[in-house]
């Protein structure tokens, strides 16, 4: 199978997780846009999504899905999210999409996290896929100066050739050469460093489960 119905098969798999009457938290990405497409086919039975980003926002609305703002709603049974990474205990890299910030504040209204990911994103230990950093543009310099007190280095993610702007109107740092053996403690102490908007190390707001496309299947890990 290619990794695209790999994607497929988990975003389908997804489903039986969204909670008929209810509102269901959705992420961002490749796999998450099979996740939305297959929620279409249910949309009748839900009363809506909240989104984790513009570009989610307007995949749901265009299939007939209405969209919650995230503070009309207080709390959500499920939120539904792809991962760049994810060890065994659930915890993961996310923000390759640059919708970080807002994944990790839809994930912590959800009771429940499901991450969707083909299996090549099961890693032993995070760290391999470049870590994403929303920061504010003033402190990118310092916040890369402090990546490389760590042994690590960090580039300003570009598109068109200039820093790619987030949602919120901030820039992302990609850091590499992390082994990142604490998840909990790094994301603690990263997130306190001064312009860091969010860091892409999801340990506090993990997965409790996770369906992994894989050639024999959907396997379903728990946390
Ligand atoms: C976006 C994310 C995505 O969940 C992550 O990048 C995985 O994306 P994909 O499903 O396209 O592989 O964190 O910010």
């Amino acid at each position: 199978m290619t990794q695209d119905e790999l994607k497929a098969l988990v975003g389908q798999a997804a489903l039986k997780y969204v909670v008929p009457g209810e509102i269901v938290g959705v992420g961002t990405g490749s796999t998450v846009n099979k996740f939305i497409d297959a929620l279409a086919t249910m949309k009748d039975q839900i009363k809506g999504a909240v989104s984790s980003s513009e570009a989610s926002t307007v995949r749901l609305k265009a299939l007939g899905i209405p969209v919650f703002d995230s503070n009309e709603v207080e709390s959500l049974s499920v939120y539904i999210d792809g991962a760049d990474e994810i060890d065994h205990q659930g915890h993961m890299v996310k923000g390759g999409g640059a919708a970080l910030t807002r994944e990790k504040i839809v994930a912590a209204q959800s009771k429940q996290f499901v991450c969707i990911a083909d299996e090549s994103k099961l890693v032993d230990a995070l760290g391999a896929f470049p870590l994403p950093v929303e920061v504010i543009p003033m402190a990118t310099a310092r916040v890369m100066r402090q990546f490389a007190a760590m042994g690590a280095s960090a580039v300003v993610r570009l598109k068109d050739g200039q820093p790619l702007v987030t949602d919120n109107g901030q820039h992302i740092v990609d850091v590499m050469g992390l082994k990142i053996t604490d998840p909990v403690a790094f994301e603690s102490q990263v997130s306190q460093w001064p312009g860091v908007v969010t860091v892409g190390v999801f340990a506090h707001q993990k997965a409790q489960v996770c369906l992994l496309g894989t050639s024999e299947g959907v396997k379903t890990l728990s946390f």
